[in-house]
C-alpha cells in the first residue's frame, strides 16, 4: 500500500465548468442555478456524481432514487456537491436477448457521462448483475475517484415454510413441474414468494457475487455486500459512501490505485471463499483490461483451486444473503482468508486504508453460514478452467455448484444448433438422449446469441427428470446464472459463432470430460478436427446495424472478458475543448 494523498486544497476538474466568470463559466454556472443551486456551491468543492442504475424496468435496482438520497446527504455533509446522473441501466431479468450484450455499452454510456460532464468523483450506485460491472468498467476508464454503492439483496423468501433463493429456486421448481412433482398453480403461487422485498437476488448469485467482488476489491466499504436492501443499515451505508467519496476526491484516490494485481488476486480467491458466480470471471476480466492489469484465465484456476468454499448460501450451499449478513457478511470471509495467507492484507481500499485493516477484528456470529475450514462446502472452490481440443482458448466450471461423481464422464454428445433448436428438440420425447450423455449448446457465445446469454445451465429431457436424475453434463459457449447449478461448463474459448471447434461438434462424438486434471476432449482425430473445421460456415448471419452490429464486429471472447475491442485501457478524465 503506497499511496500518498494529493494536497489539498487544489483545482478540481469541475471548475473547468464552474470556476471564473467568463463566458463559458456563466453559461454552464447559470443554467444550474435554474435548478435552485446557491452561487457558493460552485465554490472548488468536489462534485459527486451519483451514477444511478434505478429504473422501473430493472426491479433489482427499483429502490435506488430513494438510496440517492441518502448518497446526497452524506455527500453534503463532507463538503461536495451531489448531483444525480440516470445511468444506463441492464436488468437482468428484462433485457433482450441478454443483459450482457449491454454490459459494455453501459460501461461506455456511463464512461462518457463521467468525463463528459463537471464531475469529480462518482459514488456508482448499482445492484442488478451487469450494472455492478459496467459501472466499475466505466470508473476504471475514466480513472475518476469512485466507489461503488450496491442496492442490497432481497429478504429471505420463503415457500411453504422452506427458504426460497431468487432464480435457484426458479430452476428447481421448473424441473419439479416437468417432472410431474410440482402442478404448474403450486408454481405460479410460490412466484411472489421468491421475490418479497426491494433489492437484488437473495442468493449468492451474480448480483452477490459481484456486490462481494466489489468488496473484496477494495471498491466500496467493508460490509457493503451483504447488507439487505431494506435494513436500515444500507441507508446509513450509502450516506457514509457519500461522506466517503468527497474525501476521496480530495486525496485523489483513484480506481487506479485500487484496482492492482493484488485486488484482483484478492478477488479472485473471494470467488472461490462464496462460491461466488461465474460471470464473476467474464467481467473481472474484463475490468482488467480497462485498467491495464494483468489478470488471465489461468490466474483463476490458479488462485482458486486450493480456496476452501465456506460460505453456505445457495446456489451451492443452504442459506441466503440474509442470513449472510447476520453472520458477519463478506469482511468474515476476508479475515478467514487472510489467517489463511490467501489474502493480500495491504490492498488499499476506498477506505484509505488496507483491507485487512478493515477485517481484522471481525466476529462470525454463525458458523453454519460461514463455514470453518475444516467443515468447508468444498476444499477447492474455486473456479476450474478446462482445456483441451474442444476449447483451446479456456472453458470454465464451478466444482462447487457441480455433481462429483459427473466432474470426470465420458458421454455421446447430443447437439444443439442454437437456443431455438434446444427448446424445439428438448421437448420431444423421441429425442435421443439419456442421462449418460452430454448436453452441447452452440451459438450462445458473446457473438453468437448475440451478447452470451445465461442459457448454460440447459434444463434436462423430462424423461431424464422423471427418472429423479437432476444433472448432466452440459456444455456450451453461453453464462449461466450466478443462481443456477449442475454440472456446466460454460465459456467455451472460441466460441462457436467464431468457429471455435464447439462448432463442429456432431451427434454422436464422444466427448470427455475431467475437472481434476482440467481437460475438455472431444474424441475425433486432429485430421477430423481441421477437416470441419475447414468446411464450417457460420449458422447465422451478422447484424448490418445498430448496436448489435457494433456489439458483433468488435466483442472479444470470453476468456478476455467479453469486453469491446476499442475499449481496452484507460482513457483518462480529460476532456476536449468546450464547444460554446
Ligand atoms: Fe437482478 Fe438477480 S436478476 S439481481
Amino acid at each position: 500500500m503506497t499511496f500518498k494523498p494529493a494536497p489539498w486544497p487544489r483545482k478540481l476538474r469541475s471548475q473547468e465548468w464552474y470556476g471564473g466568470t467568463s463566458r463559458d463559466t456563466i453559461y454552464h454556472r447559470g443554467w444550474m442555478k435554474n435548478q435552485g443551486y446557491p452561487h457558493d456551491l460552485f465554490d472548488g468543492r468536489p462534485v459527486i456524481g451519483i451514477m444511478n442504475t434505478w429504473s422501473d424496468l430493472t426491479p433489482c435496482n427499483g429502490h435506488l432514487r430513494e438510496l440517492a438520497e441518502k448518497v446526497k446527504a452524506g455527500v453534503w455533509e463532507a463538503g461536495g456537491f451531489p448531483v444525480e446522473v440516470p445511468a444506463f441501466s441492464a436488468s437482468e431479468n428484462t433485457f433482450r436477448p441478454s443483459a450482457m450484450m449491454f454490459r459494455n455499452l453501459a460501461a461506455l454510456a456511463t464512461e462518457e457521462q463521467m468525463r463528459g460532464q463537471p464531475i469529480d468523483g462518482a459514488v456508482l450506485l448499482v445492484g442488478c448483475d451487469k450494472t455492478t460491472p459496467s459501472l466499475m468498467m466505466a470508473a476504471a476508464s475514466t480513472d475518476i475517484p469512485s466507489i461503488v454503492v450496491t442496492g442490497g439483496p432481497m429478504l429471505n423468501g420463503y415457500f411453504r415454510g422452506e427458504r426460497v433463493g431468487s432464480g435457484t429456486h426458479l430452476w428447481k421448481f421448473s424441473e419439479a413441474v416437468k417432472a410431474g412433482e410440482m402442478t404448474q398453480e403450486e408454481f405460479v403461487e410460490a412466484e411472489a414468494s421468491m421475490s418479497r422485498s426491494s433489492g437484488t437476488c437473495n442468493t449468492m448469485g451474480t448480483a452477490s457475487t459481484m456486490a462481494s467482488m466489489a468488496e473484496a476489491l477494495g471498491m466500496a466499504l467493508s460490509g457493503n455486500a451483504a447488507i439487505p436492501a431494506v435494513d436500515s443499515r444500507r441507508r446509513v451505508m450509502a450516506q457514509l459512501s457519500g461522506r466517503r467519496i468527497v474525501q476521496m476526491v480530495k486525496d485523489d484516490l483513484k480506481p487506479s490505485d485500487i484496482l492492482t494485481k493484488k485486488a484482483f488476486e484478492n478477488a479472485i480467491r473471494t470467488n472461490g471463499a462464496i462460491g461466488g458466480s461465474t460471470n464473476a470471471v467474464v467481467h473481472l476480466l474484463a475490468l482488467a483490461g480497462r485498467v491495464g492489469v494483468d489478470v488471465t484465465l489461468d490466474d483463476w484456476d490458479r488462485l482458486g483451486r486450493d480456496v476452501a468454499t465456506i460460505v453456505n448460501l445457495m446456489p451451492s450451499g443452504e442459506y441466503l444473503m440474509e442470513e449472510f449478513f447476520y453472520a458477519g457478511g463478506l469482511p468474515v470471509v476476508l479475515k478467514r482468508l487472510g489467517e489463511a495467507g490467501q489474502l493480500h492484507k495491504d490492498a488499499l481500499t476506498v477506505s484509505g486504508g488496507s483491507i485487512w485493516d478493515e477485517v481484522k477484528d471481525v466476529i462470525n456470529h454463525n458458523e453454519d453460514v460461514i463455514r470453518p475450514a475444516d467443515r468447508a462446502l468444498t476444499d477447492h472452490g474455486g473456479i476450474a478452467v478446462l482445456r483441451g481440443n474442444l476449447a483451446p482458448k479456456g472453458a470454465v466450471l464451478k466444482p462447487s455448484a457441480a455433481s462429483a461423481h459427473l466432474l470426470t464422464h465420458r458421454g455421446r454428445a447430443v447437439v444443439f444448433e442454437d437456443i431455438d433448436d434446444y427448446k424445439a428438440k428438448i421437448v420431444d420425447d423421441a429425442l435421443d438422449i439419456d442421462e449418460t450423455c452430454v448436453m452441447v449448446l452452440k451459438n450462445c457465445g458473446p457473438r453468437g446469441y448475440p451478447g452470451m446469454a445465461e442459457v448454460g445451465n440447459m434444463g434436462l429431457p423430462a424423461k431424464v427428470l422423471k427418472k429423479g436424475i437432476t444433472d448432466m453434463v452440459r456444455i456450451s459457449d453461453a453464462r449461466m446464472s450466478g443462481t443456477a447449478y449442475g454440472t456446466v461448463v460454460l465459456h467455451t474459448a472460441p466460441e462457436a459463432a467464431a468457429g471455435g471447434p464447439l462448432a463442429v461438434v456432431r451427434d454422436g462424438d464422444m466427448i470427455e470430460l475431467d475437472v481434476p486434471n482440467r481437460r475438455l476432449h472431444l474424441d475425433i482425430s486432429d485430421e477430423e478436427l481441421a477437416a470441419r473445421l475447414e468446411a464450417w460456415v457460420p449458422a447465422h448471419e451478422r447484424p448490418e446495424s445498430g448496436y448489435a452490429w457494433l456489439h458483433q464486429a468488435h466483442v472479444m471472447g470470453a476468456d478476455t472478458g467479453a469486453d469491446l475491442d476499442f475499449l481496452l485501457g484507460c482513457r483518462g478524465r480529460d476532456v476536449g475543448k468546450d464547444s460554446h
